[in-house]
């Protein structure tokens, strides 16, 4: 089959791991049967600096021309100046908007060649972990009204959260599906004990949830799942949230698995349509050094694959190179104890490369 990929990798390092995921991406490709053909399109600081505009329409054209999307990190210190609204990160919120990209997969888990990574002590994760983090993308306080105004305390500013029911009940739908798939388990988090816009999303995931008998649902207040997260993060299997919730959560459970640089992430859109990305950021302080691991931007690509592409042999062949080179003591330097072999970007890529 023929696909076609828009692909943006960015700033910082998204130009070093995109270029090891495209390597990867045609790896599969050849060994596979399938030509994927990509179109790399500018967004974030790297676009301000061509185009003025963090966001060129041709970016959003070429993404919604193609079946997914691949994206490295934007942002950066240079850019960190700019006003709210021209900032790189604009550009993200800009892509999600403009491609409906309203469900926010951030699996967190543990591979057992990296058990030693996690900060949490070794008896809280015995067994492993698995997390999926769904957050929702497209509403919330993220795109809520916002403005400033007048008060007797000086000027203030505001941002308001809503969700409508329509908004909770498809993400709840897409929490509950991943759930099917796992172990039927999910996770509501909120702020129902004070915010009336926490008690719609826990009306509406609880009339969702009848929909899937099989599924066990629990209600979490934010400050609980917090705390939950690092006492004893192998009591939840789906976790679904609001946009702001989810983006602090996931960064929480991603760095109890001590390998932020390993995990990938998926934004979808109704449909199989969807955005891939690693959950690091752009870490300009290590960009073209040949440092970063790739290998959170190559798991994206398996995400890709199994997700937009419904190619599952395909995914399962990348996720087990990944595996395959951490099983022969390959690492890159966030992953470097002392005693295993250590690579920088390139190499690593290419070693997953030749595993496919
Ligand atoms: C993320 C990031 C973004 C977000 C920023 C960069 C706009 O933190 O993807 O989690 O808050 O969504
Ligand atoms: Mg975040």
């Amino acid at each position: 089959m023929e696909y076609k990929i828009a692909v943006i990798p960015g700033d910082g390092i998204g130009p070093d791991i995109i270029e090891q995921a495209l390597l990867v991406l045609h790896k599969v490709g050849d060994r596979f049967g399938h030509t994927f053909t990509c179109q790399t399109v500018l967004a974030g600081g790297a676009a301000i600096d061509a185009t003025g505009n963090c966001l060129p329409q041709e970016t959003i054209d070429v993404c919604k021309a193609a079946d997914a999307v691949l994206l490295g990190a934007v942002g950066g210190p240079k850019w960190d100046g700019l006003p709210g609204d021209q900032r790189p990160e604009r550009a993200l919120l800009g892509i999600r908007k403009e491609l409906g990209l309203f469900a926010n997969l951030r699996p967190a888990m543990i591979f057992p060649e990296l058990a030693d990574a996690s900060p949490l002590k070794a008896e809280i994760l015995e067994g492993g972990l698995d997390i999926l983090v769904v957050r929702e993308l497209t509403g919330g306080i993220y795109f809520g009204e916002r403005g400033t105004r007048e008060t007797d305390m000086g000027p203030a500013a505001y941002d308001v959260e809503m969700y409508s029911e329509g908004e909770v009940r498809r993400i709840a739908k897409v929490a509950f599906d991943m759930a099917m798939k796992r172990n039927k388990h999910v996770t509501s988090v909120d702020k129902a004990n004070v915010l009336d816009s926490s008690r719609l999303w826990r009306r509406v995931v609880t009339e969702v949830s009848k929909d899937y008998p099989e599924v066990k649902l629990d209600h979490l207040y934010v400050d609980n799942a917090a705390m939950q997260l690092v006492r004893n993060p192998r009591q939840f299997d789906v976790i679904v949230t609001s946009n702001i919730f989810g983006d602090i959560l996931s960064d929480e459970a991603s760095q109890i698995t001590g390998s932020i640089g390993m995990l990938p992430s998926a934004s979808l859109a109704t449909g199989n349509f969807g955005m891939y990305e690693p959950i690091h950021g752009s870490a300009p302080d290590i960009a073209g050094q040949d440092k970063a691991n790739p290998a959170a931007t190559i798991l994206s690509v398996g995400m890709l694959l199994r997700y937009t592409l419904g190619l599952s042999a395909e995914a399962d062949a990348v996720e087990n190179a990944v595996r395959a080179v951490l099983a022969d003591n390959i690492r890159t330097p966030d992953l470097y104890t002392g005693s295993e072999t250590l690579v920088g970007t390139a190499e690593m890529g290419r070693r997953i490369a030749e595993k496919i």
